[in-house]
């Protein structure tokens, strides 16, 4: 092997580790950042009926992001996405009004997640929820 022969023998082993590295440092970020897929996502919330308050909405996570039940004047149990549509600030319940305020522009809703003042552009998001059995099911 003359000396072009080793340099090129050197430069493709030095690539290939290159490679290997670069591999070994993309994957856990690409799949750290990538959205997770299956259970997790499809997994549904429970919540024992008696921790919503009779005029009161309760808090929690749901597929990573905040979400609310809220108990409506006729008894019936709404589930929201809390996520403001406007840019995203976390939606507070005003027991005392009945709805929902944001506090980073004014921004409210109805306990159906409509639009009633302020400027988001949307409503918020409804999810799926049914109550069988003292247990409040979100998704
Ligand atoms: S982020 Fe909610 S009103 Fe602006």
């Amino acid at each position: 092997m003359g000396q072009e022969g080793r340099r090129l023998f050197l430069m493709t082993c030095i690539g290939g580790v290159a490679v290997v590295t670069a591999g070994a440092v993309a994957y856990p970020v690409i799949s750290y950042l990538a959205p997770r897929k299956g259970k997790d996502n499809s997994a549904s919330v429970s919540i024992p009926e008696k921790d919503l308050p009779p005029d009161g909405a309760k808090f929690f996570q749901y597929h990573g992001k905040a979400a609310v039940i809220v108990r409506k004047k006729d008894g019936s149990v709404t589930a929201l996405s809390a996520v403001c549509t406007h840019l995203g600030c976390i939606v507070q319940w005003e027991a005392q009004k009945g709805q929902f305020i944001c506090p980073c522009h004014g921004g409210q809703f109805s306990t159906d997640g409509k639009v009633l003042g302020g400027p988001p552009p949307k409503p918020l998001e409804l999810l799926k929820v049914t109550v069988a059995n003292g247990v409040i099911t979100i998704g």
